[in-house]
């Protein structure tokens, strides 16, 4: 039932690659690529995931109930394992709308697609930010 409340959660977190899908970083994460931009589009589903030095950073953004059954079925994801829950808004507007779920190695520059919004930007400077400290930054 649509209850006429239009809030999101964004939530953020951590974890680590481990046993084989470390070993095989890349297919691992196209596989993962591939689940989000079939499930997330029909789900309301939409943020970034961010990977390097087997670790990941990724925000999801959705309604509330979504993202805590997609939060539920990813922490139970073999593929990965030390997932830390870093920070969950409520908020009004997402931050990657366009974006069933866009992708970021730490090291790559970032992509001039990100350049249109000042806050997809920013976010994707705190989530690699993130991924080498541990830490969110401001
Ligand atoms: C770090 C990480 C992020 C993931 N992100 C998503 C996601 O955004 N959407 C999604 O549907 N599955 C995601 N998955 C995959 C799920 O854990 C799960 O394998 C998948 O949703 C199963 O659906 P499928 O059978 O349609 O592929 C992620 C997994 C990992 C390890």
């Amino acid at each position: 039932m649509d209850s006429g409340d239009r809030r999101l959660h964004r939530v953020i977190y951590t974890s680590r690659l481990h046993g084989e899908a470390l070993a095989a970083e890349e297919a691992t994460v196209a596989s993962i690529m591939d689940s989000a931009r079939r499930n997330n589009p029909r789900r309301g589903v939409t943020g970034v995931l961010v990977h390097g030095k087997g670790c990941f950073a990724q925000v999801l953004e959705g309604r509330p109930l979504v993202v805590r059954g997609l939060l539920t079925v990813i922490q139970r994801d073999p593929r990965h394992t030390a997932m830390r829950i870093v920070k969950v808004d409520v908020v009004e507007d997402r931050i990657f709308p366009a974006w069933s779920m866009a992708l970021l190695r730490d090291l790559d520059e970032v992509p001039a697609e990100f350049a249109d919004g000042n806050a997809s930007l920013l976010m994707l400077m705190r989530m690699r930010t993130l991924l080498h400290t541990g830490e969110l930054g401001a």
